[in-house]
């Protein structure tokens, strides 16, 4: 799909807007986040055949304004997003999607069993998830535990698979006990055919990573 002229100075404007607005933010879900999901779902786009006006957009505006960063609001990030688009003179329907897959696209909510869904919102989300798992979602994690001071790993502390929304945002159990609670659990949430077949890989990686890291915890290495 070939986005027309006004389309791609939108998403050159979008993409000037959204690293300025996130210049100086922690580093799991600063501006090269955003450049990631917004590769990452350019790719899945085209073998979905999703819009991919609207998922370039909806990719750079998704973490606009994290409600963790923001005292949990989460309206800040969608009213961001739409006085935005709005102001560059986005047909409403784009508006309404990209707001929908921001309102839905997060982990978090995926507790509260979401209604909307669309071909969009499926490649996004993966972008976003697959961001989450491998090699960047290693680091992502402990640079987040770093920001929330937890441990690395603690033996003692087992982790907690069955976490309500509250509990999940409120966690500062070590950060070892977030792959399991979040991060190897992805794979088997994905949307896409491509995002899935990513997903695979990139967990492998975890299972191996995680093999080391226990040896290397006992000193078996
Ligand atoms: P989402 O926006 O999908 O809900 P989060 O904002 O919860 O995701 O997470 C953003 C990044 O921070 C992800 O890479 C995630 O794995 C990481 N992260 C979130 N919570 C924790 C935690 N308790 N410990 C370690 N990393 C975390
Ligand atoms: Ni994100």
């Amino acid at each position: 799909m070939i986005l027309s002229d006004f389309q791609q100075e939108i998403i050159q404007k979008t993409s000037d807007f959204v690293r300025q607005t996130l210049a100086g933010a922690e580093g799991g879900h600063d501006w090269w986040h955003i450049y990631r999901v917004w590769r990452s779902a350019q790719k899945i786009a085209a073998e979905e055949n999703a819009d991919l006006f609207t998922v370039e957009l909806a990719a750079f505006l998704h973490d606009i304004a994290d409600p963790k960063f923001h005292d949990g609001d989460e309206e800040i990030g969608p009213k961001m997003a739409r006085d935005f688009l709005e102001k560059q003179g986005v047909e409403l329907p784009v508006l309404e999607q990209v707001d929908k897959i921001i309102r839905n696209i997060s982990f978090k909510n995926s507790f509260e069993n979401p209604g909307f869904r669309s071909k969009e919102l499926a490649v996004v989300q993966d972008a976003d998830r697959l961001d989450a798992i491998g090699a960047i979602g290693i680091a992502r994690a402990f640079n987040y535990g770093g920001f929330k001071n937890c441990q690395l790993y603690d033996p003692g502390i087992p982790p907690n698979q069955v976490l309500t929304k509250e509990e999940y945002k409120k966690s500062i159990s070590p950060t070892i006990n977030h792959f399991y609670e979040k991060l190897l659990l992805l794979k088997d949430l994905m949307n896409t055919t491509a995002g899935k077949r990513i997903a695979e890989e990139r967990h492998r990686f975890m299972e191996i990573y995680l093999d080391q890291f226990y040896n290397e915890w006992e000193g078996e290495l």
